[in-house]
C-alpha cells in the first residue's frame, strides 16, 4: 500500500496542487476528463493495458484496452458532433451497464457536451422529469429501453435525437431515432477534443430531495482533481490492481469512481452487468482476480445474509482492499468482513453534490467500525448546531455535518434551480443535510439524515415523489410516505394512505394502486408496505407530520407535538 505518512501529516501538508502536478495541469489550462481517461493514459505508453473487463448475465465477455477506449470514445464523439451536438448540450445515457455506457460517457465529455447518465430501470415518468429539466438534446439508449422514450416523445420537442446503440435493423425506426453501432464503424484515431476548461460543465447527475422534483447536480471538468486524488489515496489503486466498483453510472459513485477515478489513473476495472447474488459476485471476483472492491452497505449486508459457507467455495485471496459508500455501514458488517476476508470495508461518506469522497477511512488510518472516518485532507469538515449553525466543539454532541465549500469536485449549482442550491449554504458552510457527531479523535459518527429523504439500499427516494404518484390515483385522498426499518436495505419505503369516499380499503385496491404507481416510479422507490388510515397527523397549518409516522415505525420517542392539530 502507498505510504503517504500519517493522517495528521497529510492534512498538514495538503494542497490540491498535489493532484494538479501529478496530472500535469496548471491553472488556466485546458482540462478534459475524456482526454484524461483515455488519450493521456495512451500517451504514457499504456495504450495496450486493459481498461475494461466486461461481462453480462449471459456470460458474454468483452475487453477493451485504453487505446480502444480512446478510439471508441473518439468515434462516439465524432458521431455526436456530426449530428449537431455542441459544447454544453446535454446528452443522456440511458442504458444498462453495457460497454457503450462507459465509452459513451468518455465520448460525450470529449465533445464538450454534458453527460447525463440515468438508470435504465427508470420508468417513463421518472425519465421524463429529468430530461425535461435538463432540456436534453440527445439520448443514447438500447433497443430494450427505447419504448419508454417513445411514450414521452411528444412532450419533448427539445429532444432531437434518439440514438440506439444495439439496433439489429429488424424493427422499423420511429421519429427522431437513428442507429449507431460501434461494431459497424471504423474507429477514429484522431479526434479534435473540445478544449474544456476547469469550470466547463461535465456531468449532470439527478438526485432526490425532500420536496420538489429531482435536482440536476451540475459538475465541472475540474472535479477530476478531487476524484483522481481520492481514488488514489482512499481506494489506494495501484498499477497492477484489478478494480471493481459495483455501482451503476446512473449513480454518482458509478461515474466518479466507476469511470473517472480509475481510468484517469490508468487502472484496469471490471463491470458485471448481471443481477445480484452472492455466488455471482464471489465468482466474478475470483475469476477476474479483483484486488480492490468498492461496494455499498446493502450489498454487503446481503452477502452477510448469504452466510460464510458460500465464501469458502471461492478463492478470495486476490482481494487486498475494500471500501463502501452510500449508507451507514454498520459495525457488524465491518467486523464480519474482518472475519471472512481478513480485512475491513473502509467506509466512505459523500454525496452526489460533493462529487468526491468527503469523510473516509483509508489505508494508514485506524478504522473504528461504525464510524465514517475523518475528512479527506483538504476538506474542512465539522458539525454545527442544528439551530444556531455555530460549530460544535463538544465531542459526541450531534449536529449538522458542514463543509467549507472549497474542494474541486463540489457541485456548481442545481440545474435551473439556483435557489435550492443557495439554500444549502448557511454562514459560509455547505450543509449536506446529514447529522453526525465527532469523537475526541476527530472521527465522524453518522446518526441520520436531517430531512425526510429515504435512503433505501443506498438509493435516495423523495417522499414527495412517491406521494405525488399516489395522489394521481383516483382512490387516494391523501398520502404520507416515510421510511421503516429493514434488515438488509436499512430502510424501505412505507406509504400511509387515506381514501376518497366510495373506495374500500382492501388488498385488491392496494394491488391496483401499486400497479398504477409502478409505471411512474423507479422500482427502487416502490413502497414495500402500505397502510390505510382514517386520517393523517397534521400540523395546525395543515402540513402532514411525517415525523410522527416515522417515529412510530422506528419505535422512537415522538418528541414535540405542540404543532400537531387537535382531534
Ligand atoms: C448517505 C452517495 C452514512 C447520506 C455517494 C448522504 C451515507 C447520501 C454514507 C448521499 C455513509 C452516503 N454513511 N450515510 N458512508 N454515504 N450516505 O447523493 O445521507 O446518492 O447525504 O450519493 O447518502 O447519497 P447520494
Amino acid at each position: 500500500m502507498i505510504n503517504i505518512g500519517s493522517y495528521e501529516e497529510r492534512v498538514k501538508n495538503f494542497d490540491w496542487s498535489i493532484a494538479e502536478k501529478e496530472l500535469d495541469y496548471t491553472q488556466g489550462d485546458v482540462i478534459n476528463i475524456g482526454w484524461y481517461c483515455s488519450d493521456r493514459i495512451c500517451q504514457q505508453g499504456k495504450g495496450d493495458k486493459l481498461a475494461l473487463i466486461w461481462e453480462n448475465a449471459m456470460g458474454v465477455e468483452k475487453r477493451y484496452t485504453f487505446d480502444e477506449v480512446r478510439r471508441a470514445s473518439n468515434t462516439i464523439g465524432a458521431h455526436l458532433r456530426e449530428i449537431g451536438v455542441e459544447a454544453e448540450d446535454r446528452v443522456c445515457l440511458f442504458m444498462d451497464k453495457i460497454p457503450e455506457l462507459y465509452l459513451g460517457f468518455v465520448g460525450i465529455l470529449k465533445t464538450g457536451a454534458i453527460a447525463q447518465p440515468l438508470f435504465s430501470a427508470f420508468g417513463d415518468e421518472s425519465l421524463h422529469v429529468r430530461l425535461d429539466n435538463a432540456k436534453t438534446k440527445v439520448i443514447m439508449t438500447q433497443r430494450k429501453h427505447v419504448g419508454k422514450v417513445r411514450k414521452i416523445l411528444e412532450k419533448m420537442p427539445y429532444l432531437e435525437h434518439i440514438i440506439i446503440v444495439d439496433h439489429d435493423g429488424k424493427k422499423p425506426l420511429k421519429e427522431r431515432e437513428s442507429v449507431f453501432s460501434l461494431n459497424d464503424r471504423e474507429w477514429i484515431d484522431d479526434f479534435d477534443i473540445h478544449p474544456t476548461k476547469a469550470e466547463s460543465p461535465s456531468v449532470l447527475h439527478y438526485t432526490s430531495g425532500t420536496t420538489g422534483q429531482p435536482k440536476g447536480v451540475k459538475h465541472v471538468h475540474y472535479s477530476l482533481i478531487s476524484q483522481y486524488l481520492t481514488t488514489k489515496w482512499v481506494l489506494d489503486l495501484q498499477e497492477d490492481d484489478i478494480y471493481w466498483c459495483t455501482a451503476d453510472p446512473g449513480w454518482v459513485t458509478g461515474t466518479s469512481y466507476g469511470i473517472i477515478g480509475p481510468w484517469s489513473l490508468g487502472i484496469t476495472q471490471c463491470v458485471l452487468d448481471k443481477g445480484f447474488s452472492a455466488e455471482n459476485w464471489y465468482s466474478f471476483i475470483e475469476k477476474n482476480r479483483v484486488s480492490m472492491w468498492y461496494s455499498a452497505p446493502t450489498a454487503i449486508r446481503s452477502l452477510m445474509k448469504a452466510g460464510d459457507e458460500v465464501i469458502k467455495k471461492y478463492d478470495m485471496s486476490c482481494l487486498r482492499h475494500m471500501a463502501s459508500v452510500g449508507e451507514p455501514l454498520n459495525s457488524e458488517a465491518v467486523i464480519w468482513a474482518e472475519k471472512v476476508f481478513n480485512m475491513p470495508f473502509y467506509d466512505t461518506y459523500w454525496q452526489t453534490e460533493t462529487g468526491s469522497m468527503m469523510i473516509c477511512n483509508y489505508p494508514g488510518m485506524k478504522v473504528k467500525p461504525g464510524s465514517m472516518g475523518k475528512p479527506f485532507p483538504g476538506i474542512t469538515g465539522t458539525v454545527v448546531d442544528i439551530e444556531t449553525f455555530e460549530e460544535i466543539n463538544e465531542p459526541g454532541k450531534v449536529g449538522l455535518i458542514a463543509f467549507k465549500p472549497d474542494w474541486p469536485a463540489m457541485m456548481r449549482t442545481y440545474w435551473d434551480n439556483e435557489e435550492t442550491y443557495q439554500s444549502k449554504f448557511v454562514k459560509g458552510w455547505y450543509l449536506p443535510g446529514d447529522r453526525s457527531s465527532i469523537d475526541k479523535e476527530g472521527y465522524f459518527w453518522f446518526t441520520g439524515r436531517d430531512d425526510d429523504v429515504i435512503n433505501t439500499g443506498g438509493h435516495l427516494v423523495s417522499p414527495f415523489e412517491v406521494e405525488s404518484a399516489l395522489l394521481e390515483h383516483e382512490a387516494v385522498a391523501e398520502s404520507a410516505v416515510v421510511s421503516k426499518p429493514d434488515d438488509v436495505n436499512m430502510e424501505v419505503v412505507k406509504a400511509f394512505i387515506t381514501l376518497k369516499p366510495g373506495f374500500e380499503a382492501n388488498a385488491d385496491l392496494e394491488l391496483k394502486i401499486m400497479n398504477f404507481i409502478r409505471k411512474k416510479l423507479s422500482p427502487l422507490a416502490m413502497p414495500q408496505d402500505v397502510e390505510y388510515v382514517e386520517k393523517l397527523p397534521k400540523t395546525r397549518s395543515g402540513k402532514i407530520m411525517r415525523r410522527l409516522l416515522k417515529a412510530q415505525e422506528w419505535g422512537e420517542e415522538i418528541g414535540d407535538t405542540s404543532t400537531l392539530e387537535d382531534d
